[in-house]
Formats: C-alpha cells, structure tokens, sequence
C-alpha cells in the first residue's frame, strides 16, 4: 500500500512505539495509584512522559502538561473549561477544524459569547491586519484560538505573530498544534501560547487515543470533569492542583509511554531532518500536479511555509470517486472530502465541489508513494480526456 495519509494518522510507526505501547501495558500497572513496584514504575513513567512533552513544547515546568484522550479532548477541555463571562469574544481563524470549531461553537452558543473569524486569503492564511484590527476595537476578546498549520491545504499560520499581538493585548492565546508537534517546532515561549493542544497519533508517531494539553499558569481553567485523580483520596471535590484536577480515571499508562517513546524518537531523529525530507517530497509532489493539466491544488504553493498536506482536485470528478479509484485500483491510502474542516473548504471555494483529495506524507513516504499517485492522476486524467482508450489502458496498469 502506498500510504499518503499521514495527516489524519501517521503510519508506520517506529518500532520503539510498539514496543513501548506493549511494555507500558504490561509493565506500568495502577501509576500514582497502587503500592506495588509496577505502580512505582508507572509513576517513574509517567513523570518522564511529561518531561519529555515539555521539552518538545520548550515549557519550563513539566507539571503543566496534561494528558487528555487526544487533542479533540485537550481543545474542549481548553475550550470548555476557560471561565467564561457572557458577552465575552473569542478569535479563531477560517481554517479550523471541528476540534477546535465545534466546541467554540458551543460555549458560544450557551454561554453567550461573541465569535470571530479572522479572514483567508490564498497568499496568508491569516491575515494579521485583519486580526490586529479586531483585537484593537473589540474589548470584549478574551481568547484567541489558532491552528499552527491547516489539515486540509498545509499552509502554517503566522504563530509567533498572533501570540505576539495576543500578548500585546492582554489575551490568552490557545494554539491547535495536531498537524504541527513533530512536524514543525514549537516553543511556548516564544509563541507566547498560554495552552498548546497537541495529539499523539499524527506526527509525534505515537499511538491514537492520547494526546496533551499544555496549560500555563496564567489560565485559570476550571476543572472539567469529576472523578478519582489518585491524590487526596478522601476528599469529596478534586484538588485544584493542575495535572491531577484534569487527569480524572485511571491513567492510560501505555499509551502515555508510547506517546513518550515517539516524541523521543521525533527529538533524536531531529524535527529538521524529518522536515527536509517531507519537504523534499513535497515539492515532487508539487511539481508532478503541477504537470498534470486535469489537477488544482489549492492553497499557496511554497513548500517552506507548508507542512507535507496538499489538497487537490481533478476538473470535473468528485473527489470522494477519485479516493476510492485510487485506493481500489492503484493502492493507494490517502483522504478525499471535507477532513472535518468545512469552514476550510469555505475559504478555498471547494465545499460545493465535495471537498478535496488530500495527500499527506510523513517520514516513511518515500518517492516511489508520491510516484505513484502522479502516475495513478495522469492515468485517470488520460482516461477522463480519452474515454475511448479507457479499455486498453486499464489493462496496460494493473492494481498492485
Ligand atoms: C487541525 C486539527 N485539529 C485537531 C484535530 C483533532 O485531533 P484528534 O482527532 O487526534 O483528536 C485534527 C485531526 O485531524 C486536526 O487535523
């Protein structure tokens, strides 16, 4: 299988991934919890996991990372458990997707505040006069949330920039890093991001199911949900007290380890060295859909300012069809439609078209995966202009 779909869950996974998801499960038993060695070692795991995050995010004190079952939970809880006022304002830009929309959208909706959307254009993402003129007249804005980079058309938002003017103006700034931690590098500091979200799955190469938030002291976020957190076990209420008042339920020790074990692998490997080589590819992939008369590729196209997400179309085909050709006949995974991100679609004028076909590479793709989804295109293409020679081509390209 020729495997482009790295943006929604990187795969393979190096070995250490595996192995650690598996030691973790067998090993690191009831952490912060039992009086046995396994818990002990769990608890030893646990501190290192979060050692490790920090040191990914640049966050000096490690006890402001939380673990969360992903980055959709670790934007809700950012989201939802920020003490809102009614008639409070929150900033986001028009390419979020559902994990940061949806319950931006909610709090809104029941808590009655104010929302804005920073414009798109194909050239800046953002657009920075725009944002800097809303966080100037509107007083009300308390929390600016961005992506770093988009799902669907790879464009990287200008990040130290907004969190600059946030920090100018007095706001929080919350900040989508699930197409950026690993990818590309982050540092709390100098973004100046009150709260990182971030997943394990994508391009930290770890297992799904686990991700963090990273919550810096200046938020007063409330707790979200109740439950045991190991500490103070004879309390009625949770201890206020970041991470155990949002890390309620047993731990899920393998995965948190896992998760560990790929960021380690992300900082050995080196963030640079994975990046010249998607971008190397990238810019293959570029050139080839650049050479196929039948192909659009939205978004802006230099390569330094995209992570290895390029969303396209061929005139005149839904993209959904065109997914499932190119997997049922050339082999080839990858993602066609919305990818959850319809105000996305809004923006690059693809929503009533069905969307788009998204390829997404990562360390692993290699130039045979991008050759062969240009040669697949240039088949289909030639087959959509010469209906006629459709017979004898598909048995000139057999499936792999
Ligand atoms: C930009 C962005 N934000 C948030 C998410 C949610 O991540 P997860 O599904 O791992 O919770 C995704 C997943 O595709 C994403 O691309």
């Amino acid at each position: 299988m020729h495997y482009l779909d790295n943006a929604a869950t990187s795969w393979p996974k190096p070995e250490i991934v595996y192995e650690s998801l598996d030691q973790g499960f067998r090993q690191f038993l009831s952490a912060k919890r039992g009086t046995s060695q396994t818990s002990r070692h769990g608890a030893a795991a646990l501190d290192a996991a979060r050692q490790t995050l920090a040191e990914l995010l640049h966050v000096p004190d490690a006890s402001r990372i939380v673990f969360t079952g992903g980055c959709t939970q670790a934007l809700n809880l950012a989201i939802q458990a920020f003490p809102w006022q009614p008639g409070d304002g929150i900033v986001i830009s028009a390419l979020e997707h559902h994990a940061l929309s949806r319950p931006v959208r909610k709090v809104a909706r029941e808590k009655q505040l104010e929302f804005y959307v920073v414009p798109y254009t194909d050239e800046e993402p953002f657009s920075l006069d725009a944002y800097e003129q809303l966080l100037r007249t509107k007083p009300n804005i308390r929390l600016v949330a961005t992506m770093h980079a988009s799902n669907v058309i790879g464009s990287i938002l200008p990040v130290e920039a907004i969190g600059r003017l946030a920090r100018q103006y007095g706001k929080y700034y919350l900040l989508d890093a699930a197409q950026s931690a690993g990818a590309l590098p982050i540092d709390a500091q100098r973004f100046n991001a009150d709260m990182i979200a971030l997943p394990a799955h994508k391009s930290l190469y770890g297992p799904p199911g686990i991700g963090a938030l990273y919550v810096s002291e200046n938020v007063p976020l409330q707790t979200f949900m109740e439950g045991g957190t190991g500490s103070d076990s004879g309390e009625h209420a949770v201890r206020l007290v970041v991470p155990d008042m949002f890390e309620v339920g047993t731990i899920p020790m393998p995965q948190i380890h896992a998760m560990a074990a790929g960021a380690e692998w992300v900082m050995e490997t080196g963030i640079e060295t994975i990046r010249q080589h998607e971008t190397r590819l990238l810019q293959h992939l570029l050139d080839g859909l650049k050479a196929l008369p039948e192909v659009i590729v939205y978004g802006h196209t230099h390569v330094e300012r995209k992570t290895p997400v390029v969303s396209f179309n061929l005139i005149g085909k839904q993209p959904k069809s065109v997914g499932e050709l190119l997997f049922d006949r050339y082999d080839i995974a990858l993602r066609a439609g919305f990818h959850c991100a319809p105000m996305a679609h809004q923006a690059i004028g693809t929503l009533p078209l069905g969307g788009t076909i998204r390829a997404s590479l990562g360390y692993y793709t290699t130039l045979d995966d991008v050759d062969a989804l240009l040669n697949a295109l240039g088949h289909i293409g030639d087959v959509t202009h010469h209906s006629d020679r459709k017979d004898s081509l598909s048995e000139e390209r057999q499936p792999r």
